[in-house]
């Protein structure tokens, strides 16, 4: 591959691509370059176009048609979260490594016929979990790595909004979207805390969802006709194979004085608290609290980072950054917390 840039094809020009995976190309603009886009909104496809300089030949409303007739690399799919499956298969059927944006699909069920495709095509599967890729979070991951905790045994993944439902996009569309904060913030905060706890197995999860307060006229900034998907809440706890248990929680909308947008990982030797990003330690006799701040050349911008260790992990042979067997696990435990919710008990997790 030295030399030939790597050729991108976008399938859902809106929002997060154009936002931030758009930047994240061009700041690879060495090494990649955005060679077709498609979506089914032809005004968005054009205005995405227009944005990279494409012209007309490489602008698509089918992601099938985009596949057959321009030779590319890479597929990058940012399409509304029921629509992750459909372009990644595609995608990696016509020979390309696919980065597909979070949740990586709606079922633990669609993320194994995933894998199947990657594992068909040998080529790179990635999940766009951004969060794994702030400074901080490439920081705390060393910590844990190198010792700094022990093995955890209790973590808090939790994003609690306390007014912030997504008026734009598709997020409140069950039939786009599938799920609430559940699938839209959870998986953030869940994959981030399994991924400093080295993603170790759950076997149960007991949780609840909610759905109180979004459509009160004080919160909405959105038609609450439109509001479709089943929780503005949801929160419970997972037991892991390994011993360990996470509590978690994600809102659009819930009476709390402050938006929490942390995580929290204890073990024996240290703990680590994301926001405001803290290190835990008792050495030399001391208990130390630490927080470390990040010089500006070490500040990175998590989505254009997702983006360039792909990159990386491509063009050097490596293996996905956010595999989709990772994907996967955090998957379960989101299908489980619906699950539960509606069985108004603990269910386990095979
Ligand atoms: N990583 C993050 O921080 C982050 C932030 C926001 C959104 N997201 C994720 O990104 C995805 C897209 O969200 P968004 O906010 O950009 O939504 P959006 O509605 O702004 O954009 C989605 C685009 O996909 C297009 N589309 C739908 N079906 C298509 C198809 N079959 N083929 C081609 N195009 C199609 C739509 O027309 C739309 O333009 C979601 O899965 C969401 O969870 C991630």
């Amino acid at each position: 591959m030295a030399g030939k840039k790597l050729r991108v094809g976008f399938v859902g020009t809106g929002g997060i691509a154009t936002n931030t995976h758009f930047p994240g190309w061009q700041a690879l603009a060495d090494r990649a370059e955005i060679a077709a886009v498609c979506d089914i909104r032809e005004a968005a496809a054009n205005a995405a176009a227009k944005m990279v300089g494409l012209p007309k030949s490489k602008v698509f409303s089918d992601y099938n048609e985009m596949l057959g007739k321009v030779e590319l690399d890479i597929v990058d799919v940012c399409t509304p979260n029921v629509f992750h499956k459909g372009p990644t298969i595609a995608g990696l059927n016509a020979g390309c490594h696919v980065i597909v944006e979070k949740p990586v699909a709606v079922s633990a069920a669609e993320v194994e016929e995933m894998i199947v495709a990657r594992d068909r095509s040998r080529k790179l599967l990635m999940v766009a979990q951004s969060m794994r890729f702030s400074a901080e979070a490439m920081a705390a991951k060393r910590f844990v790595d190198e010792g700094g905790t022990g093995p955890i045994y209790w973590a808090k993944a939790e994003y609690l909004r306390n007014r912030g439902v997504p008026a734009w996009g598709t997020f409140i569309d069950a039939e786009m979207s599938a799920g609430g904060p559940c699938y839209d913030l959870q998986v953030h905060v869940l994959d981030l805390c399994l991924h400093l706890m080295g993603f170790p197995q759950p076997v149960s999860v007991s949780a609840g969802y909610w759905c109180e307060i979004a459509n009160h006229p004080s919160v909405m900034a959105h038609d609450p006709k439109k509001y479709t998907v089943p929780e503005d809440l949801a929160a419970g706890f997972v037991r892991l194979k390994n011993g360990a248990a996470i509590s978690m929680g994600a809102s659009w909308a819930l009476n709390i004085a402050d938006t929490v947008h942390n995580v929290t990982v204890c073990g024996p030797k240290g703990g680590v608290n994301m926001a405001p990003f803290t290190l835990v330690r008792e050495e030399r006799g001391m208990f130390t609290v630490t927080q470390p701040k990040m010089l500006p050349r070490q500040g990175v911008k998590s989505h254009a980072e997702e983006i360039r260790q792909f990159v990386e992990a491509i063009q050097t042979g490596g293996s996905s950054p956010v595999p989709p067997e990772e994907a996967l696990i955090t998957q379960k435990i989101l299908d489980a917390i619906y699950e539960s919710g509606q069985k108004g008990r603990e269910v386990k997790i095979k």
